[in-house]
């Protein structure tokens, strides 16, 4: 019902495949592989050549966040580097159907992320072509920054549209959230209607200081988190 997907952001980068086995083993869902251009966002990160690289390391599926502009050129190279979801921002596409539409044909799931201040709006016309939508619960660009409250109302948001989506077409999107996702909120973040988790800061963070680097404690805090949003 829920899935839990560390951000690599925050992971060790000379040993990213031990740190994508680690999370995988100590029960993680989903890899979140966050895409950075120092362009779209004031940072630069990792490309398709790192996840062409992890790929064989897990079976999980790599849920590829871009956070590039522009989007289009680079989403072949991700389908062949073995991503299975990719979101962009409706802001970094000059055609958001089309964008979309090259996702899906390409074979993965296909996303929207709306930034703190992006209208829902945005999804309003091309529902039968998203899998996922992911709310940001910070600014993009950086792990480890605090959650921004208003996201909350957001997701409630958010998730009305989805049911009535679903209750309209028998077909399920996923509400992904986004940034300063931790034990202390991940409760209130389920109720408040995410369903996929990505946890950078909080998940790394926490297994840098265990030898060797063990994952199974923070995980299963954050799903017996998940538990209580679920009782
Ligand atoms: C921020 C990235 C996030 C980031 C989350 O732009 O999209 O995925 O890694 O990190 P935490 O969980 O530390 O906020
Ligand atoms: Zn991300």
């Amino acid at each position: 019902m829920y899935r839990i997907a560390p951000s690599l952001l925050s992971a060790d980068f000379a040993r990213l495949g031990e740190e994508v086995r680690n999370v995988i083993a100590a029960g993680a869902d989903w890899i979140h592989f966050d895409v950075m251009d120092n362009h779209y966002v004031p940072n630069l990160t990792i490309g398709p050549l790192v996840c062409e690289a992890i790929r064989p390391h897990t079976s999980a599926p790599i849920d590829v966040h871009l956070m590039v502009k522009p989007v289009d050129r680079i989403i072949p190279d991700f389908a062949k580097a073995g991503a299975n979801v990719i979101t962009f921002h409706p802001e970094a596409s000059e055609h958001i159907d089309r964008s979309l539409g090259l996702i899906r044909d390409s074979g993965c799931q296909a996303g929207l992320v709306f930034n703190p201040a992006t209208p829902l709006n945005f999804m309003d016309h091309v529902m039968d072509k998203l899998d996922v939508v992911l709310l940001m619960s910070v600014n993009p660009g950086f792990g480890g920054q605090k959650f921004i409250p208003e996201t909350l109302a957001k997701l409630r948001a958010a998730r009305a549209k989805l049911d009535a989506y679903e209750a309209r077409t028998g077909r399920r999107i996923l509400l992904e959230i986004d940034g300063g996702v931790k034990t202390d909120n991940i409760a209130d973040i389920a109720r408040a209607g995410a369903d996929t988790f990505v946890a950078g800061s909080a998940v790394f963070g926490a297994g840098k200081d265990a030898d060797p680097n063990r994952y199974d404690s923070i995980i299963g805090a954050l799903r017996a988190e998940l538990a209580k949003a679920a009782a």
